[in-house]
């Protein structure tokens, strides 16, 4: 049996009783009106509902989610996320990198995925595992050579993508890694999640640093995203000849900014000049027992408890 609603009932053609009996006749008029009209759905408007809901869904198997962000360009915001994903990893968790720097793309290097494209299953791209993490980024999606020249809403639909078209396992924690500044990328990463456990900032010890890192910290007051922690990157050398510590880019910078703040210092990691090789030969250098690898570890102990998890000795 069809069911007609009141809408159906007004489209259909008027009958006139006839005089004659068992007959009925339809009025001429009620025949030219147009066919009954079917609401009409815009074809992006359908892909869009289905990309917010494949979003969602995904969203759904995330259970923590932690923005690395610094307002200063290469204080180390990758070799930090890279490093805190392999550290969780390490200690049993499933991790993933949302890798949101789309323009200058650098965990697949870290990650010695160079030159590796991303598997696709049906209509979905699978993330690259490689030591425990599973990471999407631009860089394993496209030819590595070819810049990507966007205009915001590009990158923005690239994020989202990274979201709803990408088969991600059930994660522990997904980090991501945001390109210096507050514009459209960590708006975007702001705006798509509604749950962000939290942002770790990255700083050098420098004032030219911390001034813009300032930024990074309005911002996420601004949208509501808690913030976990300072962490001071290449906070000083130690001399191969003479063992003492150098302070290359002045020290203590980081802690004092959180310190005026009221924020939680996360540690201070040393400029280890063997992690920029490991870091251009894709070798993890968290994995190694070097003062790097033992700063990170305590770093990402100080994280897990935050996040409620625990990282073992
Ligand atoms: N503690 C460290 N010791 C030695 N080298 C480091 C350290 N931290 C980062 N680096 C190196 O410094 C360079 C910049 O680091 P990285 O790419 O992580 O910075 P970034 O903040 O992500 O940069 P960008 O703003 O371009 O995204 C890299 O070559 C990296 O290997
Ligand atoms: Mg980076």
């Amino acid at each position: 049996m069809i069911l007609l609603s009141n809408e159906d009932l007004k489209n259909v053609p008027e009958i006139i009783p006839s005089t004659k009996p068992g007959e009925t006749i339809i009025s001429p008029d009620s025949l030219l009106q147009k066919p009954p009209s079917r609401p009409q759905i815009d074809p992006h408007t359908a892909a869009r509902a289905h990309q917010e809901l494949s979003l969602r869904e995904t969203m759904k198997n995330i259970k923590k989610t932690v923005v690395v962000q610094s307002g200063k360009g290469g204080v180390g915001k990758s070799t930090v996320t890279y490093n805190l994903a392999l550290a969780f990893a390490r200690a049993g968790f499933t991790v993933g990198i949302l890798d949101a720097d789309v323009t200058g793309p650098s965990i697949p290097l870290m990650a010695g995925l160079s030159g590796q494209f991303a598997k696709i299953e049906g209509k979905k791209i699978v993330p690259t595992e490689k030591n425990g993490v599973h990471i999407i980024s631009i860089d394993l999606l496209l030819n590595q050579d070819t810049p990507v020249i966007w205009r915001g809403p590009l990158k923005i639909a690239a994020i989202r993508q990274f979201l709803s078209d990408v088969k991600w396992p059930s994660l522990d924690i997904l980090f991501i890694d945001l390109p210096p500044g507050t514009s459209d990328e960590p708006l975007t990463v702001a705006q798509l999640f509604d749950n962000i456990s939290g942002t770790v900032i990255v700083t050098t010890p420098q004032k030219v640093a911390t001034h813009d890192v300032r930024k990074s910290i309005g911002f996420a007051t601004k949208v509501g995203m808690p913030i976990l922690g300072i962490i001071e990157n290449m906070s000083s050398l130690t001399c191969p000849h003479c063992g003492n510590k150098v302070p290359v880019f002045r020290s203590g910078g980081g802690k004092e900014l959180a310190e005026k703040l009221g924020l939680v210092f996360l540690g201070d990691i040393p400029l280890e000049p063997q992690v920029v090789i490991e870091a251009d030969e894709g070798k993890p250098s968290v994995l190694l027992d070097t003062e790097f690898a033992k700063s990170f570890n305590k770093i990402a102990k100080k994280v897990a408890k935050l996040l409620q998890l625990k990282i073992d000795d």
